[in-house]
């Protein structure tokens, strides 16, 4: 059974974060920023928000356009490098406060390539029968993991969430075919050193500010000039599709320049690459879902449409997915009603939370008395 995109959402911090805020921080220009990267503002979470609560956010906009109520969400996946925790899984975090009670769930750490490499894993799952429905979500606290005084990576990244939820669905089309790489080689081209079994977090890694993204861009830039180009025609040669078809690709937003060198390598209009990293910097694992979403809500993907989206990042990784898009696009707004309704079944995922963890707290109490 062909899997489709069903419903999308996304959500960004309302705080914005400016080129020139910046350059009161760190020996930066706007000037720098703009013309090295495209990037002239990003959002950055509240000290309320987290990874789980933004993808919360985003999945419940997902489901609203789909119109599937959380009890019938079968599996998420979160893809993210920033989680709520080591373990458990920000994935298992946003099953509880959706209220997704009967849903699986687990993360996905495959860098800015995690939403791609996380549609290619649900598609093929629910290909296989196994499953109906999944929620993708790539999110991202990178605020969170960045070293406020290192101006070489302070200012590339952003905060943010986008979802999809997947659906098998008796109509020719949608995710018609993905491909996903990996060089490890390049684990310490972009990575965080500490905190990890390798070099678990003591006084010095913090004192060594070992725990904030260590990036050596211009060895990523060279890897992703060839990956983006490299995994799009991979992918649409499995589909059985040529670049002069393609309606739209959605390449991870990272910088201008590797999307504008893509096109060109490509042979394709850059118009044709969705581009909205001046808003939002790099959201890694989010940035994909994010432009996707914004694509589908400015009415850029028409139906029949032929889309890929393709990601790179830490791994090193890289992946694609190739999507004809053949069912329903925007769709009204959500009734009063239906808005009340799912109003309803938020509060209820909260309440049944809390229930569970009080009927845990008085089992354990139970037992030790
Ligand atoms: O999700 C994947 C994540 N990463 C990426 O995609 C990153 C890919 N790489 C890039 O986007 C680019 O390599 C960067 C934007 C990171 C850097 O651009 P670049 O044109 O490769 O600059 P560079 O690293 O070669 O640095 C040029 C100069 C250096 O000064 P010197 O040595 O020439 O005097 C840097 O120290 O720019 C300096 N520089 C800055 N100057 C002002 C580096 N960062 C900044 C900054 N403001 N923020």
């Amino acid at each position: 059974m062909p899997v489709h995109i069903v419903g999308w959402g996304k959500y960004v911090p309302e705080r914005i974060l400016t080129n020139d805020d910046l350059s009161r921080m760190v020996d930066t220009s706007d000037e720098w920023i703009v013309s090295r990267t495209g990037i002239r503002e990003r959002r950055v979470a509240s000290a309320e928000e987290t990874t789980a609560s933004m993808a919360v956010q985003a999945a419940r906009r997902a489901l609203e356009v789909a119109g599937l109520r959380p009890a019938q969400v079968e599996l998420i996946i979160v893809a993210t490098m920033t989680p709520d925790y080591v373990f458990p899984s920000t994935a298992c975090l946003v099953q509880d406060a959706l209220g997704a009670s009967h849903a699986a769930a687990f993360d996905i750490g495959a860098g800015c390539s995690g939403f791609v490499y996380g549609l290619s894993v649900a598609s093929n799952m629910i290909r296989s029968g196994a499953y109906a429905n999944a929620l993708v979500i790539g999110s991202e606290t990178m605020s969170r993991v960045l070293d406020w005084t290192d101006r070489e990576t302070c200012v590339l990244f952003g905060d943010g969430a986008g979802a999809v939820l997947l659906q098998a669905k008796d109509i020719e089309g949608g995710v018609l075919a993905s491909m996903l790489g990996a060089d490890g080689s390049g684990s310490e081209v972009l990575f965080i050193p500490a905190g990890g079994s390798r070099l678990p977090t003591s006084s010095e890694t913090v004192a060594e500010r070992l725990h904030y993204v260590t990036m050596k861009g211009r060895e990523v830039y060279r890897f992703a000039v060839h990956a983006v180009p490299d995994a799009t025609r991979s992918v649409l040669e499995r589909a059985g599709q040529d670049v002069a078809d393609v309606d739209m690709i959605i390449p991870h937003q990272a910088n201008q320049r590797i999307m504008d060198a893509s096109a060109k390598v490509l042979g394709i209009s850059v118009d044709k690459i969705y581009s909205n990293l001046s808003a939002y910097g790099n959201t890694s694992a989010a940035s994909i879902p994010i432009a996707l979403c914004e694509a589908v809500e400015r009415g850029l993907i028409q139906r029949d449409h032929l889309i890929v989206c393709v990601g790179f990042g830490g791994g090193l990784t890289w992946a694609a997915a190739a999507i004809r898009w053949t069912v329903r696009l925007p769709s009204e707004p959500i009734s009063g009603w239906e808005a009340l309704w799912y109003r309803v079944q938020y509060r209820y995922a909260s309440f049944r939370s809390s229930m569970r963890r009080l009927l845990r707290a008085i089992l354990a109490w139970w037992i030790k008395e």
